[in-house]
């Protein structure tokens, strides 16, 4: 592997529309902060760039919404996320905005450059323009009824109802959301990045150079490729974002993905107006990009694109580690249905709990596919891992030690053989450490530093110290002489990852500038040494906790189901006995064989296995589910209704649904497969 000088991080820059919450934090930011961290340990030299991503679409609907200017949407957020960020110990070198000037003038300068050289073609299109406001409506800015389910309410782009992505023309009645007009086609004309000319050279570049990037990564770049690459807009008609720097582009500005990847040159430069270029000119830096899945074209297709059609010695990025999404409680993390834990809110209900947020997300994070974040693995993870192993252990070895040698580590003066071979397993851990880390796997790393902390805890569990200091103080000097080396370690190994409860670690040893390469080397810290008194590093959480927070997200479950279940719920039936529903002979079964029933649109006729017999029942669900699709399908059924005769067939049985308030059925089924004939109840 090469020998890089120096390392260049960045992370995508977040649109400054809206607060940051755990699914940007497990993604993106958590994860650069440990690679960061860990390359500053090893000494070596490293930049990390960030800033708020402050043009865009969302962020003018947004100010339009509240009366405000785009401006100032930018400004509020830009500060929250900012603190946000610092706030959780992901220390920027600079995290700066791209409404900035030096920003605009960048970003100028490599769209002119480009147009220059010729490097762009222009197209004619037509396009949606609102007649009343007098703009062109960019797709977010037209509503209309989706032509696939019917939703009002559905943008230019997608529906939000049935989640399928739209394009402007295909929305029924289209309204313009500015004035509520019905708009016009109108032809414009934008600049375009002929990505097809580009193509040869990113298959080589990483598909035959880049074998080693993350699969989800690779995978989604190769499929891009397959499919074949169409020029791409890098222009809008919009009166956010910087202008478009030529001659006759009144009211149209850069499209927001050509700027703000820009952006990460013009913070460096921003940084270091005289030292910028050696980080993205030199072929011995190392760029690293931390994003999300939804970036990875940009990052892996458009950008360095963009910077191959600029030349002039830009570097390209040796890796992209993009990680995959973190749901919450089982549900897609979604700001408008205020699903999501935001980052300011969790430090104000979890105070200087930064480090347990960074240990879960981690421990969790959505590295090679899409994962969960639920509170109850939050408070398992903290109560049984880092309050019952990482700081039970260093608490029993400082109170130990300033119990019985009045706080200086003891002299070695009786070591036996669990000693030495506990401490030398420390270098191999080391080692799967710096692997897993280079490798861009952190939740692997993570599981090895937290290992470490179980090798203490096991040690000081099995030789005792609190029982032998009673008879033997030599052979206690010993045991806590090995448990603050190890204590040392910790603080070393740990930093990356929790790095404040690291600080506090290293307070209590009274250490100071620690290095990677001490972790097992071993004699960190030498008898006679002074250490502090002991502070606590993790507290327990208490139910009660989580339970505020899963009764915060019940609540916005509810605000958001609120008009559906105002209008239409079924009311509540008359309370009944447990015998009347123990009457009922409830079972999984599996569909063997389905089809219509002739002449009917609502009826399917299915044989189906119930483990007990194979038999038919008529359901009527056609209008919710195709015959193909109920073949193989696990249900549920009333397996002792008496037999009813319909449309001539002898249905035995009824097929469990779930029927919603707007009439659409859904079958009930257990949420892994079952053997058939279990019972229900
Ligand atoms: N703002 C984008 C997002 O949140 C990320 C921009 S990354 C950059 O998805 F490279 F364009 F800066
Ligand atoms: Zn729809």
């Amino acid at each position: 592997m090469k020998d890089y000088k120096r390392t260049l991080v960045t992370c995508a820059l977040p649109y400054a529309n809206g607060p940051v919450h755990i699914g940007h934090l497990a993604g993106v930011y958590v994860p650069a902060d440990i690679y960061v961290r860990y390359l500053r340990m090893r000494g070596k030299d490293v930049l990390f760039v960030c800033g708020s991503d402050e043009h865009g679409v969302p962020i003018t609907i947004k100010a339009r919404k509240e009366g405000c200017t785009p401006q100032d949407i930018v400004d509020r957020y830009h500060g929250i996320i900012k603190k946000a960020f610092s706030d959780f110990g992901i220390d920027f070198d600079i995290y700066s905005r791209t409404s900035s000037d030096i920003h605009s003038d960048t970003a100028t300068d490599f769209f002119k450059k480009l147009y220059d050289e010729g490097k762009f073609i222009t197209k004619e299109s037509e396009q949606y323009y609102d007649t009343e406001a007098k703009t062109f409506l960019a797709d977010r800015y037209i509503v209309g009824t989706c032509p696939k389910c019917g939703n009002e309410g559905a943008y230019g782009d997608q529906c939000e109802k049935c989640g399928c992505t739209l394009s402007p023309e295909e929305l029924i009645n289209p309204k313009s959301k500015l004035s509520g007009a019905e708009p016009i086609k109108k032809a414009t004309t934008h600049w375009y990045l002929p990505l097809q000319d580009y193509e040869l050279w990113l298959r080589e570049w990483i598909l035959e150079g880049h074998k080693e990037w993350k699969t989800n990564v690779y995978g989604q770049v190769k499929s891009w490729l397959d499919g074949g690459l169409q020029p791409r807009a890098v222009t809008r008609d919009l009166d956010w974002g910087v202008p478009v720097p030529i001659e006759g582009a009144e009211g149209k500005v850069l499209y927001v993905w050509f700027d703000a990847p820009i952006g990460y040159i013009s913070n460096t430069k921003e940084l270091l107006p005289n030292d910028w270029e050696k980080w993205w000119k030199s072929e011995d830096t190392k760029l690293v990009h931390f994003i999300g899945k939804d970036n990875i074209v940009f990052h892996c297709i458009v950008f360095p694109s963009i910077l191959k059609a600029y030349g002039d010695g830009f570097i390209l990025p040796e890796n992209v580690p993009a990680n995959e999404f973190l749901n919450l409680e089982g549900d897609k993390i979604s700001t408008s249905r205020n699903w999501a834990v935001w980052l300011h809110e969790y430090l104000k209900d979890f105070p200087q709990m930064q480090d347990v947020l960074r240990y879960v997300l981690t421990a969790n994070a959505p590295e090679t596919k899409d994962n969960d974040f639920t509170w109850k693995d939050f408070q398992t993870r903290n109560n049984s891992e880092l309050v019952a192993i990482y700081g039970n252990f260093v608490n029993r070895a400082v109170v130990l030690t300033h119990k019985n040698f009045e706080g200086k580590v003891p002299v070695n003066l009786k070591p036996e053989a669990i000693d030495a071979e506990t401490l030398n397993q420390i270098p191999a851990i080391r080692a799967a450490i710096e692997d897993n880390i280079e490798h861009y796997k952190f939740r692997e790393a993570l599981k090895e530093a937290i290992s470490l902390a179980r090798l203490g805890n096991k040690y000081i569990s099995d030789t005792e110290p609190w029982r032998v200091s009673k008879t033997d103080m030599d052979r206690t000097a010993s045991i806590l002489y090995t448990s603050l080396q190890i204590c040392a370690n910790l603080a070393i190994a740990m930093e990356p990852f929790l790095p404040f409860s690291a600080k506090k670690l290293t307070e209590m040893l009274c250490l100071e500038n620690l290095s990677w390469d001490q972790i097992g080397s071993g004699e960190i810290i030498p008898a006679g040494h002074q250490i502090a008194a002991a502070q606590l590093m993790f507290s327990k959480i208490e139910d009660a906790q989580i339970d505020v927070q899963l009764a915060k997200l019940a609540a916005s479950k509810a605000a958001n189901a609120e008009d559906v279940t105002a209008v239409t719920l079924d009311t509540a039936k008359a309370e009944c006995i447990f015998e009347d529903f123990e009457k009922m002979d409830i079972r999984t079964a599996t569909v063997l064989e389905a089809e219509r029933v002739p002449k009917t649109d609502k009826l399917l006729h299915l044989k189906i296995d119930t483990g007990l017999d194979k038999r038919e029942i008529v359901s009527g669900i056609a209008e919710y589910y195709s015959p193909e699709e109920m073949v193989g399908k696990q249900i549920c059924i009333l397996a002792n209704l008496k037999p009813r005769k319909i449309k001539g067939i002898e249905s035995k049985g009824m097929i469990l649904m779930a029927r919603q308030p707007d009439g659409k059925m859904r079958i009930v089924a257990p949420d892994e497969r079952l053997v058939n004939g279990a019972t229900i109840g």
